[in-house]
């Protein structure tokens, strides 16, 4: 939440004002900070490291939950491996420097083309959903004269206790093979030729504030990881997947790396399996905020509306899951119009897309003029991961704030872009 500080250019992240930026590159776009991102790694090294952990942990940041090159790249620089869920993930994390062999790769649905992508990229393991994706991919490894490395992604049947479209580990969800069923399905995969048996994974939801599932579900892990060793099926590592959870609003009680890791690191800590984490959210979501400025206000006759030039198409997060992000006005910008200080009063801030569910907050008290500029914080999670072109918009700009200086990290999309790809019958 607290990614912009208040300075004499208004708000600013790290040294650089927010009014400069988007004088610089224009609105909307995505600003991060290199220092919140790297503060963010190290909250989960340094929490390995005070649990006598981090010389046998591997931090796999999950991709999906932003792609952008420098930022995959800063991981990767900082030591970091990747959890990757398609073949573009995968082209992205090799491009931007990542170690093939410190990728897992999770998800329900892998091609066969994505399967023999990673196999012959290297990649440290696959995390296999059912039965069918490891015939699939002992298929596939054996046409390319390979093992595959293979963990399971156990179903723990855990409530996770966050939103149902990002709850992923009960027994109604499409996700992991059921507990009750994984034990059978290790002996098979270890009876495969071209199958490896590698570890055991494990990923109960996202935007988790409570320790509590992720240990339980740890504890089902663990307890089916003794049960292979007696069967004399011994794991290499253990991946207990990402989950935790962001401070969005003041009021969130969203726990420090260190405490959501605790009951699990402490579980672990007389072992000798190699431990896997895979965080996306908790890792950038502080670390970005979505610029944008405000093109018409609206007084409706039982509303009163901010039309903003950000939309669902660059944060769709508000949309898909009524998710709340803080609405801060940038101040001492020299763009809005008018002189005498305005009203406050209770806005809607919403994008131009044609639908009522463009929203990017409800019931925001703000004292806004046209022309001013507002920052949409905590969106470097899902935000331009999930951005589309819907309305014909052209994705927003990245850049990101390094100090004084300001990198430009993706450029904004061009209209003829949008269609460059399209044919009009002949
Ligand atoms: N590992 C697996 C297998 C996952 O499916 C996910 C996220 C992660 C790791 C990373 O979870 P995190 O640490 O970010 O919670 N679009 C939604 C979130 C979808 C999460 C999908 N899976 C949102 O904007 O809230």
């Amino acid at each position: 939440m607290s990614l912009a500080a208040m300075g004499r250019d208004g708000l600013q992240v790290e040294a650089v004002p927010l009014s400069v930026l988007a004088a610089r590159f224009g609105t909307p776009c995505y600003v991060y900070s290199r220092a919140a991102l790297t503060a963010a790694y190290a909250a989960y090294r340094d929490a390995l490291q005070a649990s006598g952990l981090l010389d046998r942990a591997l931090i796999c940041y999950a991709v999906k939950a932003n792609s952008n090159l420098a930022i995959l790249n800063l991981f990767a620089r900082l030591g970091a491996g990747f959890d990757i869920v398609s073949g573009g993930e995968l082209a992205r994390v090799l491009a931007a420097g990542g170690r093939a062999d410190q990728i897992v790769f999770s998800g329900v649905g892998k091609s066969r083309a994505e399967m023999r992508a990673a196999l012959e990229a290297g990649i440290h393991c696959f995390n296999v959903e059912s039965a069918s994706e490891l015939d699939q991919l002992s298929e596939v490894a054996g046409s390319v004269g390979r093992r595959a490395p293979v963990s399971l992604r156990v179903n723990p049947d855990v409530d996770a206790k966050t939103h149902p479209y990002i709850s992923t580990g009960l027994k109604t969800a499409k996700f992991g093979v059921a507990f009750g069923e994984a034990f059978d399905l290790y002996r098979r995969a270890a009876s495969l030729p071209h199958i490896a048996v590698k570890g055991i994974d494990c990923h109960i939801g996202s935007q988790l504030l409570d320790p509590a599932p992720a240990a339980e579900a740890a504890d089902k892990v663990l307890a089916l990881v003794d049960r292979l060793a007696a069967a004399g099926i011994a794991l290499e590592h253990i991946d207990l997947g990402g989950g935790l959870g962001i401070q969005y609003q003041a009021d969130e009680p969203a726990p420090a790396a260190a405490d959501y890791l605790a009951p699990m690191l402490a579980k672990l800590a007389g072992r000798r399996e190699k431990l896997i984490f895979e965080p996306g959210r908790s890792l950038v979501g502080n670390a970005g905020l979505l610029l944008t400025r405000v093109e018409v206000l609206k007084h409706g006759e039982a509303k009163h509306f901010a039309v903003v030039d950000a939309a669902m198409n660059d944060l769709m997060r508000p949309a898909l899951y009524d998710a709340w992000h803080e609405i801060a006005r940038v101040g001492a910008d020299t763009a809005a119009t008018g002189t005498t200080t305005p009203e406050a009063m209770t806005y809607e801030i919403v994008g131009p897309v044609c639908e009522s569910g463009d929203f990017l907050g409800h019931d925001r008290q703000l004292a806004l003029r046209e022309g001013e500029l507002l920052a949409i914080l905590s969106a470097g999670a899902y935000g331009m991961a999930m951005a589309s072109n819907y309305n014909s918009r052209p994705r927003a700009a990245e850049v990101m704030v390094d100090g004084q200086a300001m990198h430009l990290i993706r450029r904004r999309e061009e209209i003829t872009e949008l269609f460059a790809l399209e044919s009009v019958l002949p």
